[in-house]
């Protein structure tokens, strides 16, 4: 297993491309099952995630081209045949978002078979809610085996209401929603841009959708989808850019992230400017530069407008270096503070209670081997280690390679000192310091 080396206390600098949003980019390959033909998407990040989708529609019958034109993130998709409506435990299990498969597949076969994704590191993140929607429009479920089997006669429009916002269970059921018969209403929907983006994806297929951004969709069904007549690009993804922007402002330095959704970081802006960073957008990059202490800001973390929960892990990070206490409150998942313990490994001084953690700022951090947990506590304890002082070795780096593209890349090119180095390299190095010991 690879691991990640930082050699903290150096100052960021420069400007980093963002890539294709990997909560955009799920959907979207998956809303393609809905419109037999080709599809053409651009601007898809390189992750592995993205890899498990494709091989997930690979595995339904539907075979994918990466790398169109010599363009790593252009992907072309041939949905025209649809051989298996299923969706193995082998692949649910690495990628909880497999279950976004459950919507299409019941509106283009009339029969899905899902593997019920379990807890993971973050939460219990159950699914009654995708299927409370999906059953408002005629299918019915039944589990069994660790599947959830569902089928449908015929899909018909129908109100309904969530009872939380949640963001995957809206995209499944709105892509249900797309193929019934009449008007679907979804109130207390989520209003993530990631599902503005699936639904312009969705009416670039001749879908109609209204109400996307807001809490309540509505979505006036059509018999079929055809591909979409242009390639479609996806959204830059927000959270990337966030980090980049925060590991700008731990280490005093400038960064700016290109091809950033500036519209849709407002609170992750707001936050930083009253942090004492100076925040400068255009239409499509955020340059945040500090030059002074960092002031603490609390925050909450809230569906969308809010503070996301997906930059929680990487604010707690930023505030163990400002002046004061910050709170910090996790209102989405109820176990996401898993860095907390990491960041403590680094000197960091935070008291948790509940779903608030409160940071006591100023504390100097120093390298440490610290191990990822998942995708976000992954990327704090990157920032944490940009500006420890010392060498920070972080284990388990997998969980990066499903969310930030080419990270070390990108790290080096704004000056960081941090690379990738696989065990058998560590191994090997080991070996040959042993044997020159000896020697
Ligand atoms: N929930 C239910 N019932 C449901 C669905 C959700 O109670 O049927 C609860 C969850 O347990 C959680 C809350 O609702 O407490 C919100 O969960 P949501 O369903 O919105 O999360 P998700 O759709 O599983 C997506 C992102 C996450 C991101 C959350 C919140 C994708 C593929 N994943 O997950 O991204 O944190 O929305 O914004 O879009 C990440 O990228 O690191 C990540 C975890």
């Amino acid at each position: 297993m690879d691991k990640l080396v930082i050699d903290g206390g150096v100052q960021l600098n420069g400007t980093v491309s963002i890539s294709g949003a990997k909560n955009a980019a799920l959907p979207i390959l998956v809303a393609t099952l809905l419109a037999p033909g080709e599809h053409e998407l651009h601007n898809v990040p390189e992750l592995v995630d993205v890899s498990f989708m494709l091989s997930l529609l690979g595995r339904v019958g539907c075979p994918s081209l990466v790398g169109i034109g010599g363009r790593p993130d252009r992907v072309r998709l041939d949905t025209t045949r649809l051989a298996f409506c299923e969706a193995p435990y082998d692949v649910v299990r690495k990628m909880r978002a497999s279950v976004l498969v459950l919507g299409p597949l019941l509106a283009r076969c009339g029969e899905a078979h899902v593997s019920l994704p379990g807890g993971c590191a973050i939460g219990v993140r159950p699914i009654d809610q995708h299927l409370k929607g999906l059953e408002a429009l005629g299918c019915t479920f039944r589990l069994e085996g660790g599947y959830v089997h569902g089928s449908v006669e015929r899909l018909v429009g129908a109100d309904i209401t969530l009872d939380v916002p949640t963001v995957t269970g809206t995209e499944n059921i709105m892509m249900a929603a797309v193929l019934a018969e009449g008007i679907t209403t979804i109130r207390n929907a989520a209003a993530e841009p990631e599902i503005v983006d699936l639904a312009r994806f969705l009416r670039s297929m001749g879908a109609r959708i209204k109400g996307d951004g807001t809490d309540t969709l509505e979505i006036d069904g059509v018999p079929a989808l055809r591909p979409a007549r242009k390639p479609y690009a996806i959204m830059g993804d927000r959270i990337e850019a966030g980090t980049y922007l925060l590991a700008g402002a731990i280490t005093g330095g400038d960064v700016t992230a290109k091809g950033a959704p500036v519209e849709d970081m407002t609170a992750v802006i707001e936050a930083l400017n009253e942090s004492g960073c100076s925040v400068e957008c255009t239409v499509d990059s955020i340059r945040v530069s500090r030059s002074g202490p960092l002031s603490s800001v609390a925050i909450s973390t809230q569906p969308h407008p809010g503070f996301p929960t997906d930059m929680q892990a990487q604010w707690v990070a930023l505030m163990t270096q400002a002046g004061g206490s910050s709170v910090v409150q996790e209102n989405i998942f109820e176990n996401r503070f898993m860095h907390v313990a990491e960041l403590h490994r680094m000197g960091a001084n935070i008291e948790l209670a509940g779903n608030t953690a409160t940071i006591h700022g100023g504390a100097k951090l120093t390298g440490a081997t610290v191990m990822a947990t998942d995708l976000r506590a992954s990327a704090s304890l990157i920032l944490a280690g940009l500006a420890a002082e010392g060498t920070t070795e972080m284990l388990r780096i997998y969980h990066l390679d499903r969310g930030y593209e080419r990270l070390v890349g990108k790290l080096e090119q704004l000056g960081a000192s941090v690379r990738r180095v696989s065990e058998e390299t560590a191994v090997a190095v080991g070996v040959s310091v042993a044997t020159s010991a000896v020697v």
